[in-house]
């Protein structure tokens, strides 16, 4: 089979190696891809947004299956205009891609099915919400932009100051553009942070391998919020008895309420829950797999990512086993400078061999060019570096040992990826 993958960052690259182990895979293109996925794949320089282009292209090659990673081109409508054209996709229509690209899509859904997540409202009205916000008597809150925002429409306001300047700042002022048009206010939640990747063909659904991500930029969670620092799987706070109550409170009402919407949900769908004092909660969905946890989960998969993908496609995932490794995982991002603001790229990375990897971990490129045989840096996460061991704290160690062979001007990496899950465990 001909697979077009379309992205071009670490989870791109983890699907393609998964993708890689199958026998019946013939050859992986990448659109746009990068520096380290041509050693993986082949690279095609179409922008992972131009439909136009990417449509033709596949039709040209007789692609057989193009998979769609990242948020943008599926809340644009990618999958329904590749599918129209004849080309089989893994991932979302439009559609369904909406509970992702709207929140309050999202918290209309769940409110209407009685899925568990943070009380709120729904504003597009500056005025209206900071009044709403000089009569609520419970701080920190937390104000949302509807929108898709890289990961940074969220912001947790601690006092009625900050939340009413984050409200001018989305509504008036449109620091997210389109996005912040309209937003969300909700109630503040507590407890550990748990992603959890399903796999589903609208019907069934197959959670993977839990996990935990580390949004923030900073040791010890501070700084600001980014695409994600780390990841580890599995998440130690994923209990049996949470696993069940996820996937009879939250997994299968939630694709049971997409179909009745009329928005059956086929693809991957993140889970981004918290484990409160009440239960599991979903803090929110993303239409896809998650960047980084997908180089901490895929590693761990035994069986054939590709079969299960033409299952989805077919509505027979009941059918396959999706089934994990034991052992556990590690992925620490190694950064540019700046990151997740302002940053410079085009540094030579060393630490590297020719294909772009290390002894001791496998590394997953984000964002780097491959220029005359070398690697620089092309974007603001540069490297995920993961690995797979029996315990989680070796798995930590192999990560960290990698990481610190690897260099480049400005080269940063937090240092307590899976503290937190060690501590829990
Ligand atoms: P999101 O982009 O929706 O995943 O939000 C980014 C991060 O903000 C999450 O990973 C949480 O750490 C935090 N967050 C979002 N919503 C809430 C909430 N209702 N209560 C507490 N923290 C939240
Ligand atoms: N790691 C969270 C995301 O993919 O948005």
């Amino acid at each position: 089979m001909k697979i077009l993958v379309i992205g071009r960052g670490g989870r791109e690259h983890a699907i393609i190696c998964a993708l890689k182990k199958s026998p019946r895979v013939e050859k992986i293109y990448c659109a746009p891809g990068n520096g380290g996925i041509s050693c993986d794949a082949i690279n095609v320089p179409i922008d992972e947004m131009d439909k136009e282009k990417m449509r033709r292209f596949a039709k040209n090659e007789g692609i057989d299956l193009a998979v769609v990673a990242p948020d943008n081109p599926l809340a644009e409508g990618m999958v329904d205009f590749l599918e129209s054209g004849g080309i089989p996709c893994f991932g979302p229509t439009k559609k369904a891609a909406q509970i992702e690209s709207s929140k309050i899509f999202a918290k209309k859904l769940m409110e209407k099915y009685n899925i568990p997540t943070a009380a709120y409202q729904a504003f597009d009205d500056a005025k209206t919400a900071i009044e709403y916000l000089k009569h609520q008597k419970k701080y920190p809150a937390v104000i949302k932009a509807d929108g898709l925002a890289l990961g940074k429409g969220v912001i947790i306001a601690d006092d009625f100051e900050k939340a009413s300047q984050a409200v001018s700042d989305m509504i008036l002022n449109q620091k997210f553009g389109s996005s912040g048009e309209k937003i969300v206010i909700e109630e503040f939640l507590t407890g550990p942070e748990i992603s959890v990747l399903c796999l589903t063909d609208g019907k069934t659904i197959k959670p993977m391998l839990s996990s935990m991500d580390h949004k923030r930029a900073f040791d010890s969670d501070t700084g600001p919020n980014t695409g994600g620092m780390g990841a580890i799987a599995p998440n130690p706070a994923y209990s049996a008895e949470v696993a069940q109550q996820c996937m009879e409170k939250i997994f299968i009402p939630t694709i049971k309420a997409m179909e009745s919407e009329g928005c059956a949900f086929s693809g991957c769908l993140y889970f981004g829950l918290m484990l409160t004092p009440n239960g599991p909660k979903v803090i929110e969905y993303n239409c896809r797999f998650g960047d980084p946890e997908t180089q901490a989960v895929l590693p761990l998969l035994e069986t054939d990512l590709l079969e299960i993908m033409e299952a989805i496609k077919r509505k027979r995932l009941g059918e396959v086993e999706v089934r994990f490794s034991k052992k556990h995982s590690a992925c620490v991002v190694v950064a540019s400078k700046g990151y997740p603001k302002a940053y410079s790229k085009g540094f030579l990375i060393s630490g590297l061999d020719e294909n772009g990897q290390l002894n001791g971990a496998k590394i997953y490129h984000a964002g780097t060019a491959l220029e005359n045989g070398q690697f620089k840096t092309s974007g603001g996460r540069v490297l995920g570096i993961s690995t797979t061991a029996n315990s989680l704290e070796e798995a930590i160690d192999l990560a960290y040992d990698a990481a610190y062979k690897i260099r480049f001007q400005g080269s940063w990496f937090r240092k307590d990826i899976g503290k937190k899950a060690l501590e829990f465990s």
